[in-house]
């Protein structure tokens, strides 16, 4: 809409006056918040803008070719786009706490970062896709001491240790405002709506120590669960858009099964779906049973090593979202 439309022209304008023909580096991550900083900073400088993807092998299916389709191909921005998966695969090895492993993953994106960063020796600039929530959050984090549940880790939390300055566009907006400025600015509709997605991505959702194997399977599981959930609609809405969070878990745990006329023994996933407004408390959703049973067939007939699916339906609390 036109005040939008107005408002990309201001913030344009401010990030022009800000950077000069300084160059500025952004870790984009897919998600919401350093999309649309990436699209907003991309019209005010162009190519004076180099997106860093990290691919640290724990994203969803095919997320890896989505960014490079919508940032470099559509968008035709400077994208770097690193596979570290090896790397990551290799720090997590042997590791199956679920706060170690956040650490490992944290730490690793910031290494890869820094890798990066040091190569583009004209950057003066780091920009982030901080919001204003995460501005208040931040500053209620200092004063408070927490108990911290779960350490997050996200694109945001990058060091001062790159000696570059900080170019945060998005301080000042809400969510939706947020949203609204990346449809403004011609993101993709199903990215502007996507279910938050984790730092640690699948990293959390494979219980206990990591391998690509597991990682592979639930990726697949996981397509088809958000598959059938965008196809599946009530009064007019689909149960993607229904629900605030859905996404399949991978169980280190074999069960017996029958396939044919032989016996199997395969792995287990959980499909997890919850309704919250906050994310800090949140009900599992009452998927419709038909979703269930059709996501149930077609896991186990499409993903060769998994045998068995149940479905979540712990709240939060005393469950929290993520199982790690
Ligand atoms: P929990 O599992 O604590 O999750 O109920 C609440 C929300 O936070 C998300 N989450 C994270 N987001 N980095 C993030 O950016 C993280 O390390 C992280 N851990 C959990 C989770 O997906 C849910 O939306």
């Amino acid at each position: 809409n036109w005040v939008m439309g107005d408002y990309v022209e201001e913030a344009v304008a401010r990030i022009r006056e800000q950077v000069g023909d300084e160059e500025v580096i952004l870790g984009l991550s897919g998600g919401v918040d350093s999309s649309v900083a990436a699209a907003l900073i991309h019209r005010a400088i162009g190519d004076k803008l180099i997106c860093v993807f990290v691919d640290n092998g724990l994203l969803r299916l095919d997320e890896g070719k989505q960014v490079v389709n919508t940032f470099q191909t559509h968008m035709g921005m400077k994208l770097i786009h690193v596979d570290a998966t090896e790397r990551f695969m290799t720090a997590l090895a042997g590791v199956s706490d679920p706060e170690a492993k956040r650490k490992i993953i944290g730490r690793e994106f910031v290494h890869v970062f820094q890798e990066e960063a040091g190569k583009l020796k004209q950057a003066k600039w780091l920009a982030q896709g901080t919001i204003y929530p995460d501005v208040i959050e931040s500053a209620g984090a200092k004063t408070k001491k927490a108990t911290t549940i779960k350490s997050h880790h996200n694109v945001g939390g990058l060091p001062d240790t790159l000696h570059l300055k900080l170019l945060e566009p998005l301080r000042e907006l809400f969510k939706d405002e947020v949203r609204a400025l990346g449809l403004a600015l011609g993101l993709p509709r199903d990215m502007i709506f996507r279910h938050p997605f984790p730092g640690p991505g699948l990293g959390v959702r494979i219980l206990g120590e990591v391998k690509h194997e597991y990682a592979d399977l639930l990726r697949r599981a996981d397509a088809i669960f958000i598959e059938e959930l965008r196809n599946t609609y009530h009064e007019g809405k689909s149960w993607y858009e229904l629900t605030s969070q859905a996404f399949t878990v991978f169980l280190p745990v074999k069960s017996v099964g029958v396939m044919g006329d032989g016996r199997t023994y395969e792995w287990v996933v959980s499909l997890r779906a919850v309704q919250t407004s906050d994310f800090m408390t949140a009900h599992w959703a009452h998927l419709p049973y038909e979703l269930l049973g059709r996501t149930s067939n077609r896991i186990i007939n499409e993903v060769r090593g998994i045998n068995r699916v149940v479905y979540d339906i712990s709240g939060k609390p005393p469950a929290t979202i993520e199982w790690e």
